[in-house]
């Protein structure tokens, strides 16, 4: 009979339990997923950790740094920035892909229950692999593609309106958060380059200074590297810097469209 069950190593079970010091008048609990490759035949775990609130900062991000200092120095997780710029601490927060840092506790009602970004190998606990996301990032050549000699004295210019067609691409920080809530990437991202990709390699096609926009818009033309995207907009509703990589890819579908004629 058909076994529906997910591997056991993919199943995680109770961990431990740190208490909360006697006399804490504040505690919330946080419920962390983890994992360690040094005992890989070990279950993941849920940990749960119960910490006073009235010490710790008002982020997720600062809850992390509070039981990684005080209670368990090997918690794993990525962080550089905490102002929402890096998109390092990209994670899975009350079932919401988002950033750790920007994430206020006061947002989340109960336990706060904090897991990797999903449908990523794990490296340890909280850090996800993301080293084919970002093999796929380096296949579309995010950079400026240029044949002309550069201008004398000055940089390559653009007008107000050529800028502008970059807003809402380039405020993009490859947090993969949008990648990572994608069925479609879920089910295909060996060959589905995913919306944050996607989005980056608009960014360099709507580039008014750019000169290999054909070459880009072939690299695209694909069953499998664009047209894997259904439109669900899981992307666009989890991106936590409010950028829409859904509409930006219908607009990449339409210039191979018009392209085609
Ligand atoms: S709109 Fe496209 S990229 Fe965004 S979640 Fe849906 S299938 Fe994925
Ligand atoms: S589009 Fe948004 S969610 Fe996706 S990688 Fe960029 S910032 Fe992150
Ligand atoms: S730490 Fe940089 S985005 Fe959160």
């Amino acid at each position: 009979m058909a076994d529906f069950l997910l591997p056991k190593n993919s199943r995680y079970v109770d961990g431990k339990i740190f208490s909360s010091p006697e006399g804490t008048k504040n505690t919330r609990t946080v419920k962390v997923y983890r994992w360690n490759p040094e005992t890989p035949n070990k279950q993941p775990s849920i940990d749960t950790f119960e910490i006073d609130q009235d010490s710790c900062g008002p982020m997720v991000l600062d809850a992390l740094n509070k039981i990684k200092d005080e209670i368990d120095t090997t918690l794993t997780f990525r962080r550089s920035c905490r102002e929402g710029v890096c998109g390092s601490c990209a994670m899975n927060i009350d079932g919401t892909n988002t950033l750790a840092c920007t994430q206020a506790m006061s947002d989340i009602d109960g336990d706060i229950k904090i897991y990797p970004l999903p449908h990523m190998p794990v490296l340890k606990d909280l850090v996800p692999d993301l080293t084919h996301a970002y093999a796929q990032y380096a296949s579309i050549e995010p950079y400026l593609k240029v044949e002309s000699p550069a201008p004398t004295g000055r940089e390559r210019l653009q007008s107000k309106e050529d800028r502008a067609k970059l807003d809402g691409l380039w405020e993009c920080i490859l947090c993969f958060c949008c990648t990572t809530s994608c069925p479609s990437y879920w089910w295909n991202g060996d060959r589905y380059l995913g919306p944050a990709v996607l989005l980056q390699a608009s960014r360099w096609i709507e580039d008014s200074r750019d000169e290999a926009t054909g070459e880009r818009l072939d690299n695209l033309e694909d069953p499998f590297r664009l047209y894997r995207c259904h439109t669900i907009m899981n992307c666009t509703n989890t991106c936590p810097k409010g950028l829409n990589p859904a509409k930006q890819i219908i607009e990449t579908k339409l210039k191979l469209q018009a392209r085609r004629g």
